[in-house]
């Protein structure tokens, strides 16, 4: 059994990686061997990380219980924006949180990335610099990432082109639970 944790990194209504995820865990729930959790954008809706802020208060409840879901499961499969060629700050926040819980939330943990983005890059800048933020901790990123070109016209589509195939080979790739 394979156990997925698929988190959207925007919380825009009408987010279109939010409506990507959506398909991916679609797609993901066809397989018979595999669960998968759906966290929205507004799960990692925390406050800004400071920390004084942690001093002053702790560590909010919200985010021990979104690292002890990511620690339960074989992988994170993420869906995030691209911000100025970068993830946004809302991923960053919620990331930089949970690493507070355990810096090593993320050590060794199997690692999906996927974005989408109205340009014609499909947020594949975002892309990379999420993959190296999940490398610098030492996850297993498992690549190549997935990114979603003008997204504004390719919900128009379906199955989106690609993805049906990405999500197979990412699903094979996650080790099995022990
Ligand atoms: C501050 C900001 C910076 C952005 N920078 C980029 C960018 O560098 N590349 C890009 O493709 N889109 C960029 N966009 C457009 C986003 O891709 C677009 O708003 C997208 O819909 C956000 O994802 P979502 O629909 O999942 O919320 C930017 C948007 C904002 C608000």
């Amino acid at each position: 059994m394979k156990s997925i944790i698929a988190i959207c990194g925007s919380r825009r209504n009408g987010s279109f990686n939010g409506a990507l995820l959506d398909e991916a865990v679609t797609e993901i729930r066809t397989h018979n061997d595999v669960s998968v959790d759906l966290v929205a954008g507004d799960d990692i809706s925390f406050p800004l990380y400071e920390e004084d802020l942690e001093t002053a208060e702790g560590i909010p409840d919200a985010v021990t219980a979104l690292h002890d879901r990511i620690a339960q499961c074989s992988s994170v499969l993420v869906a995030t924006p691209e911000y100025n060629g970068s993830y946004p700050p809302l991923f960053k926040n919620a990331f930089d949180w949970v690493s507070r819980v355990d810096f090593a939330t993320f050590k060794d943990r199997h690692i999906g990335i996927m974005t989408a983005s109205p340009g014609g890059g499909g947020g594949a800048r975002s892309a990379q610099q999420t993959a190296e933020l999940f490398s610098g901790v030492k996850a297993n990123v498992y690549l190549p990432t997935f990114s979603l070109p003008r997204a504004h016209e390719a919900f128009a589509q379906s199955p989106i082109s690609g993805l049906s195939e990405w999500v197979g080979q990412y699903l094979d790739d996650i080790p099995n639970d022990k």
